[in-house]
């Protein structure tokens, strides 16, 4: 039976969280571990995810591409859809960004798509058009411009790889984000799991770096415009690896958020040690981009010091983080810390594993900057285009 398959990696962050939420950049890197979709068309006409009946009230990301990409009211069939993937969930390692990503390429692919040619073949304009809105619309309702497919000689159906882009993935994969956090989502998971490699965020555009784009989004807190930068590692040293560890405590982002929000509303003095992480950040930039990695790994430690100062440590994760030290180049927490994951830049994976998980933690190694979204599938025909 014919199939198509996608994935797309996690996600953790190096430098700069917390920093990035008042305008500061932030530098993420897609790790090795990855989400695999694999979907077909359903043998039972029923939604079907693992083999069991979809619940889309529970699968939230997977219902917004549903509803942006499969419109089942014009005849779209039931799909049955497999999720496999080594990223932890819930641990801020972009679980939920790499699924997005890997299932908005899936449906791309399983419906083909439409694009204006305009008489270069090389200048096809996509036929939709996509803002990072949070609603749920069609993404090709008549407002996007879809219908005027019926003027042939202007409108053609790309199958196959061309009918997917890692932009595009990226600011679905956003919106649908958005719409399952009430509204709020940076765009750093979905771009850093669509492009891969190592991902810039900033509120201003960074000269040094390969521009992407600009995201913007209407938040419940007023609008938010983000610039999208790729850093290119060039040449990656064989011999550095991420550990990462996980501490098993969940903390939620939104509340580590508050937490410093409150700080600083306190005690607005303390913005310098925000914009001390913000310095941090550029410099760890700067040596990914010579490729000075004991650089790195010290910018790393200079980061978590930070991190700990403005309250966003724990324990657990200070406990792992001087587990990790003496066999690493530098090692912080990722994410939002409070529990979550800590990261070491590290050339003795093995060691700084076994250490981090003789302190209680549990260990991935990846290399830095894996592949972002990728089709896996030798044949990707279109399940089902509108007629
Ligand atoms: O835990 P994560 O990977 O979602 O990262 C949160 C990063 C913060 O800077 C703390 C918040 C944000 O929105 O950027």
């Amino acid at each position: 039976m014919t199939f198509i398959s996608t994935s797309a990696p996690g996600k953790c962050i190096l430098f700069g969280e917390h920093a990035v939420v008042y305008g500061h950049p932030a530098v993420a890197v897609a790790i090795d571990q990855r989400i695999t979709i694999r979907i077909q068309p359903s043998a039972t006409g029923i939604w079907l995810l693992d083999g069991g009946t979809l619940n889309m009230a529970r699968n939230p990301h997977i219902k917004g591409l549903i509803d942006k990409l499969w419109p089942v009211s014009e005849g779209a069939p039931p799909l049955s859809i497999h999720i496999d993937g080594n990223i932890p969930r819930a641990s801020g390692l972009g679980s939920s960004s790499a699924l997005s990503v890997a299932f908005a390429a899936a449906l791309r692919l399983a419906r083909g798509r439409w694009v204006e040619n305009e008489g270069d073949s090389s200048q096809n304009n996509w036929a939709e058009g996509f803002g990072s809105s949070v609603s749920g619309s069609d993404a090709y309702g008549e407002s996007k411009g879809f219908f005027s497919q019926n003027d042939q000689e202007k409108m053609f159906l790309l199958t196959g790889e061309n009918s997917v882009d890692a932009d595009e993935n990226a600011i679905l994969a956003h919106s649908v984000e958005a719409a399952a956090q009430n509204g709020r989502a940076s765009p750093m998971d979905s771009s850093t799991c669509s492009h891969g490699g190592v991902v810039v965020i900033s509120d201003q555009i960074e000269s040094e770096l390969s521009y992407l784009y600009r995201r913007e989004l209407s938040m419940p807190d007023g609008k938010q415009t983000w610039h999208i930068h790729e850093l290119d590692l060039g040449v990656v040293s064989d011999d550095v690896y991420l550990v990462i560890g996980s501490t098993g405590v969940s903390a939620p982002t939104s509340k580590q958020v508050a937490k410093v929000a409150n700080m600083l509303k306190q005690n607005p003095d303390r913005m310098e040690e925000i914009e001390t992480i913000g310095k941090i950040a550029r410099r760890g930039i700067d040596a990914l981009i010579c490729g000075d990695y004991d650089a790195v790994g010290r910018t790393m430690t200079e980061n978590q010091i930070m991190l700990k100062s403005i309250g966003v440590s724990s324990p657990e994760l200070d406990a792992l983080i001087k587990a990790a030290a003496p066999s690493s180049l530098g090692a912080k927490l990722t994410g939002a810390g409070g529990g979550g994951c800590m990261v070491a830049l590290t050339k003795n994976p093995k060691i700084t594993s076994d250490a981090i998980e003789l302190a209680g933690g549990r260990t991935l190694i990846s290399k830095l900057g894996s592949t972002g979204m990728m089709i896996n599938s030798p044949n990707n025909d279109a399940f089902w285009t509108k007629k």
